[in-house]
């Protein structure tokens, strides 16, 4: 794989990092500039390496700010295990959409309300939210459907942790902390996920692969790029805000 497309954030780590190790080599040798000019040559150096591994202009942005936001908190008298601990709240509630590039934000009310539609009322019918947030979608069909499963994946630990307790009193109901591609969707009948453009060429990919004829699957807002959608419904809330329905 090439280093142009690991995911931004990483590539933003590598370019800072390059970045710093082209200065700690400039002390080496024996260079000495005061402390803003060391922060501008790691901007620069940052942006120049940002651009060279092609990320987006917002993230360039951010890298030539990064280096004078470190400068300017250096100095401020903050207890270290601060930065560890927001460092670990990220991790806990969004790292498990970090290398996916995909954000945590829930559907509507009214998106579960006109998922129920869209879900068979059939008993032992088997639904899997992939990437299940809070819980929202599977803890409102659950109730209303105690005779169907509900299956709830989730990567990120503390967001896993939210959607575990809510779903906790629907004995139909399962929320598993994992990554929605290592889930077999051969016993899922529907399957819905609300995601971001970048994974649903691979979703796509699996739910072909995987889910059986008469499935379902639906996709909150993002398309599946050269697939047309058999229904689309319009939700409440984001602008654009649908549910893309395809029969298997
Ligand atoms: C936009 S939220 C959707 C929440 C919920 N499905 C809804 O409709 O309200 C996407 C969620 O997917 C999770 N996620 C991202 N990549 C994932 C992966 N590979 N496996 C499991 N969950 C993932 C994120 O942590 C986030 O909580």
């Amino acid at each position: 794989m090439s280093i142009r497309s690991w995911p931004p954030v990483l590539r933003a780590l590598l370019a800072q990092a390059l970045g710093f190790a082209v200065l700690v080599t400039l002390v080496r040798l024996g260079l000495r500039f005061p402390p803003l000019i060391w922060v501008l040559l790691q901007a620069v150096l940052a942006v120049f390496l940002s651009r060279w591994l092609a990320l987006p202009p917002r993230w360039i942005l951010m890298q030539a700010i990064l280096p004078f936001l470190v400068r300017a908190l250096w100095g401020v008298a903050i207890p270290a295990w601060i930065y560890l601990a927001l460092f670990l709240v990220l991790a806990l509630v969004f790292g498990g959409g970090l290398l996916s590039r995909v954000p945590l934000y829930h559907a509507s009310q009214d998106a579960w309300e006109k998922l129920e539609s869209l879900v068979p009322d059939r008993p032992g019918l088997c639904f899997a939210d992939l990437g299940c947030g809070f819980g929202g979608p599977v803890a409102h069909l659950a109730r209303l459907r105690p005779e169907a499963t509900f299956l709830g994946v989730e990567a990120s630990p503390f967001t896993w942790l939210v959607a575990w307790l809510r779903c906790l009193p629907r004995r139909n109901a399962r929320i598993r902390l994992g990554s929605l591609w290592r889930t077999d969707l051969a016993t899922i009948d529907v399957a819905y996920a609300f995601l971001s453009p970048v994974p649903m060429p691979a979703l796509w990919a699996k739910v072909r692969r995987e889910m059986r004829p008469g499935g379902r699957f639906i996709s909150h807002s993002f398309e599946v790029p050269g697939e047309t959608p058999h229904r689309v419904v319009p939700v409440k809330g984001r602008d654009g805000a649908r549910l893309l329905v395809w029969d298997l």
